[in-house]
């Protein structure tokens, strides 16, 4: 079987209703995701960040995936498919997904804020102070927050060495070092960026840009690659 890696952004989920993070559109209601994604304000103002938090969290528990999930669930009926997604929610897993690797953490998870290892399903409930780990200290987020280590980083990469198409779908691909990874596949490796904004993407082999939303460009490009390998 090909190998189809996938790296997805806030766009991929844009369409569910969940909101990016940047562009016209993308402010978190009265935060800036900096403000809060971040640990120095996790030290000076935990309420705030466990609020913006609980709310991401509670919203979630009322989205769906959207169509361009499911598409890419259903890659897997004749790819090798892995998805190494910087979305911190769990669309891609309710629509099927088997092999999701989460770069910046994951909503539904809290963990121990003096052992990284503690990690605990919360699901979408809400974290308050004074909920503990099992060592007694704070439990926080399972985010990775601006000035953090990527611990998954390595792991993406080496999922890109032996790719051969990548999907790269809503990311404006502005942080690193996620950004980075689309140059960590083979020199064979076909690529297709699918996002309705101008990226800098410049000097990229084999790539083919598909200016559309992920609801709209994603399912077209699953048929067409499901079609190809049927050939
Ligand atoms: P951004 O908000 O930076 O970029 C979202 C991208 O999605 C943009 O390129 C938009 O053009 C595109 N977009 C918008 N609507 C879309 C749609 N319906 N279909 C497809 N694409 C659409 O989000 P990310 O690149 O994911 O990190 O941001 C990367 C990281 O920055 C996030 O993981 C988060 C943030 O700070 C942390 O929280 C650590």
């Amino acid at each position: 079987m090909k190998k189809i890696v996938v790296l997805s952004g806030a766009g991929v989920s844009a369409e569910s209703g969940i909101k990016t993070f940047r562009g016209s559109d993308g402010l978190w209601e009265k935060y800036r995701i900096e403000d809060v994604a971040n640990y120095d304000a996790w030290l000076n103002n935990q309420a705030l960040v466990l609020e913006f938090y609980n709310q991401r969290r509670k919203q979630l528990a009322t989205v769906n995936p959207n169509e361009a999930h499911y598409a890419l669930a259903v890659l897997e009926e004749n790819y090798n498919v892995h998805i190494i997604t910087q979305n911190v929610d769990d669309l891609h897993e309710r629509a099927g997904s088997t092999h999701v690797l989460h770069l910046h953490g994951e909503l539904t998870k809290v963990r121990s804020s003096v052992d990284e290892n503690l990690i605990y399903d919360i699901g979408y409930n809400e974290l308050n102070a004074g909920d503990l780990c099992e060592k007694g200290s704070q439990l926080r987020p399972h985010i990775v927050w601006f000035g953090e280590m990527v611990p998954k980083i390595e792991e993406a990469s080496t999922l890109l060495h032996d790719a051969d198409i990548l999907l790269v779908i809503g990311t404006s691909l502005q942080v690193y070092p996620a950004a980075g990874l689309i140059h960590d596949t083979p020199n064979h490796c076909r690529k297709y960026l699918i996002d309705p904004g101008s990226l800098p993407v410049s000097g990229i082999s084999n790539l083919t840009v598909i200016r559309k939303t992920a609801g709209e460009g994603v399912p077209d490009l699953v048929k067409q690659l499901l079609n190809e390998k049927s050939i």
